[in-house]
């Protein structure tokens, strides 16, 4: 009988436990799903067509998200960063960065995607 009693009060704490844990998980959800709303524009081209490179770094290509390797190109400005992914830069990055469906806005929206993860500090905009 008692054992009985004991086994409840067990589950009863548990299921507390769950209830209070659920309730930060909660919150934790409604953070990330107003994160996911508030997507840069450019963040799906990226994963879809320049991810394959810059990610990891491929063949040379600024890797996303390194401060150091995008100083450099960040200082040529965002209009020669766009002329140039238009064209590509012989060997390593391909015209359009393989997004040839891409408009232009398209292309300015995933480069500031890529300049903004490589700014330390938030910039200007
Ligand atoms: C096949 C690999 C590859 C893909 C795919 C790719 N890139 Fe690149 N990207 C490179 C390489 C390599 C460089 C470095 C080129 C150099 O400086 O020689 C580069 C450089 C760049 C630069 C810097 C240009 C500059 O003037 O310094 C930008 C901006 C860029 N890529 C944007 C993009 C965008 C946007 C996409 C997707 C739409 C993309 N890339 C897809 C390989 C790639």
């Amino acid at each position: 009988m008692i054992r009985i009693i004991v086994s409840r009060l067990v589950r009863v704490a548990a299921l507390t436990a769950v209830l209070v844990f659920t309730g930060c998980g909660d919150g934790a959800t409604g953070g990330a799903a107003g994160e996911s709303a508030a997507a840069h524009p450019g963040e799906q081209t990226y994963n879809r067509f320049c991810f394959s490179c810059h990610q990891g770094g491929i063949a040379g290509a600024p890797r996303f998200g390194d401060a150091e390797a995008w100083a450099p190109r960040i200082a040529k400005g965002s209009e020669l960063l766009l002329a140039n992914t238009k064209t590509g830069i012989t060997p390593g990055m391909p015209a359009m960065g393989l997004c040839n469906s891409c408009t232009e806005q398209d292309l300015i929206d995933v480069i500031d995607f890529m300049v903004q993860a490589a700014t330390p500090v938030s910039g200007p905009q």
